[in-house]
């Protein structure tokens, strides 16, 4: 690796595909990959969102499109890679972004309420993921980032009401590993983000009990929740050759919660 350092970060030619990217850390990951000279395809469930994103990617001097795409649905998400292929010429990052939280006690769960988050935050990856990563075979490589949870199961924290969505937060863990293992032999690295509490949309019905995230936060080391920018640095580091040795790996950007 003879790279000026500097360069490491440099995504200049790559095409970076983000879900869930129509607000909070969706949105930021996207600045961060065009600010760093990828052409970013911008995709949600709600075009006219994501187009308000793509304006914003330009008005920084980015380059962007808008695609609508459900990531539960296989055809929505093939049609989506499908498009970045013919506007873009094919797909070099994917950061699998989109993701539902519904806090409901376990005994009043449905089976639609399991379905629902299971089929977005875990089905979602996968689709995304399979359809991307053929693509990525066919240019000698590419890299995936899947954003996890630190509630996902044996990481030390309880995450009360939320049974569906810790259980896909851990399926996603274990999805990372192996497929880093499967498809590192097409030069295709695939890692997790594991953040904290972000301040984002998501977490508005966890800010309305002020007293209970308030004496969260305090037990933090850092003492505060993270920015989404926070996340879309460490994003940026996997997207980029910086992490060329990286594969099957678990980031934690927590503010020091897994550290208590
Ligand atoms: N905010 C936090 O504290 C926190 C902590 C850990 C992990 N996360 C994870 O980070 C990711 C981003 O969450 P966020 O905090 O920015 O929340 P957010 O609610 O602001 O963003 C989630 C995005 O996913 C999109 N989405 C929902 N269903 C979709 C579908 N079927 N197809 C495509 N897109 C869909 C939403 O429209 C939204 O734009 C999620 O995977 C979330 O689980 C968030």
């Amino acid at each position: 690796m003879k790279k000026n350092f500097k360069d490491l970060f440099n995504l200049e030619g790559k095409v970076a595909v983000v879900t869930g990217a129509r607000r909070g850390m969706g949105r930021t990951h996207c600045f961060a990959l065009a600010d760093a000279g990828a052409r970013v395809v911008v995709s949600d469930i709600d075009k006219k969102e994501c187009e308000k994103v793509v304006e914003e990617v330009r008005e920084r001097g980015g380059e962007a499109i808008a695609i609508e795409c459900d990531v539960s649905k296989k055809e929505e998400v093939d049609a989506m890679i499908e498009k970045t292929k013919e506007e873009y010429e094919g797909v070099d990052i994917l950061v699998n972004n989109a993701g539902v939280v519904d806090f409901k006690n376990f005994f009043e769960l449905a089976e639609e309420d399991w379905d629902r988050i299971i089929n977005i935050n875990l089905k979602g990856y996968f689709l995304c993921a399979q359809a991307a990563a053929e693509v990525m075979k066919e240019k000698g490589g590419g890299s995936i980032i899947n954003i996890g949870s630190v509630a996902m199961g044996q990481s030390g924290i309880g995450f009360p009401n939320a049974v569906p969505y810790v259980t896909s937060k851990g399926g996603v863990a274990g999805m990372t590993e192996a497929l880093a293992v499967d498809l590192a032999i097409y030069n295709i690295r695939v890692n997790l983000i594991a953040p904290g509490i972000i301040e984002t949309p998501m977490i508005d019905p966890v800010k309305e009990d002020e007293e209970a995230l308030k004496s969260l936060t305090e037990k933090l080391p850092l003492k505060r929740m993270g920015l989404p920018e926070e996340i879309s640095a460490g994003v940026l580091f996997l997207a980029s050759d910086a992490s060329s040795y990286m594969t099957g790996s678990l980031m934690n950007i927590d503010g020091g919660w897994l550290a208590i």
